[in-house]
């Protein structure tokens, strides 16, 4: 049988190191979309993924010659450029926010881009479980699906997401590893949902996954069919 490839946070050698010296370490990554992570209020600019995981993310796009992302939850816009980036020319990202507020300060961002990313973007203001059941009727299918938003929501993102997902394509989960051996009662109902989400997929024949322990916990995860 196929099994789990988990990489434990405690054998991460840079387990000790902050995101930020992480990304300064890497000196090959430049954060191009700098300027769209810092327009965020400055107590919300840590919900956003690193430079880092943004380079990860627009190299995954890439590597994986997907021509149509999914994305949930855009916040800023900062992780969907980083997807953008890596598609070619013709491909699409789709990305959803609930926030009106939010949805109308990434189109600001939307606008600084250069055109040839901007222009493979669509973003979406709604509810990812209102949108994602209408792609499902449409029969709409993503290479990549990369999901970041509220946590308690991530089991019924998974529902959603496997039944958008090409066989082949890649699913994308942040923050799987957010509150790993934490169990304060403020955030049992979302270490929960994280759970969930995660053991679904590491418990599903369907994909082959895997976890990088980077930032708060990447999760990646091939369908195989
Ligand atoms: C962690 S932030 C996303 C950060 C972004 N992916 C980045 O790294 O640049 C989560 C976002 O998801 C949005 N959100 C929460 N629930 C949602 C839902 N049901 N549908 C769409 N967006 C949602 C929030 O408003 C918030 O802006």
């Amino acid at each position: 049988m196929k099994r789990v490839n988990v990489v434990v946070v405690s054998h991460s050698t840079h387990r000790p190191l902050a995101v930020a010296q992480l990304d300064a370490l890497s000196g090959m990554i430049t954060d191009r979309f700098a300027h769209i992570r810092q327009s965020a209020p400055p107590a919300e600019i840590e919900k956003q993924i690193s430079a880092m995981e943004g380079a990860l993310l627009q190299w995954l796009v890439r590597f994986t010659n997907a021509r149509s992302v999914l994305e949930i939850g855009t916040f800023m816009g900062y992780s969907g450029a980083w997807l953008a980036a890596g598609l070619p020319s013709g491909g699409k990202l789709l990305s959803i926010e609930k926030s009106r507020e939010y949805h109308v300060q990434a189109l600001v961002n939307l606008a600084t881009l250069e055109f040839d990313i901007a222009n493979k973007i669509e973003l979406r203001c709604a509810d990812a479980l209102d949108v994602m059941p209408e792609l499902v009727n449409a029969g709409t299918k993503f290479d990549v699906v990369f999901i970041d938003a509220n946590k308690l929501g991530y089991p019924a993102y998974v529902r959603w997401a496997d039944r958008l997902l090409q066989p082949g394509g890649l699913l994308i989960m942040d923050d799987v590893l957010l509150y790993a051996g934490r169990n304060e009662v403020r955030i049992t109902k979302m270490a929960a949902a994280i759970d969930e989400a995660r053991n679904a997929i590491f418990r599903d024949a369907c994909y082959d996954p895997m976890i990088l322990p980077m930032c708060h916990g990447l999760l990646l995860a091939k369908k195989i069919a």
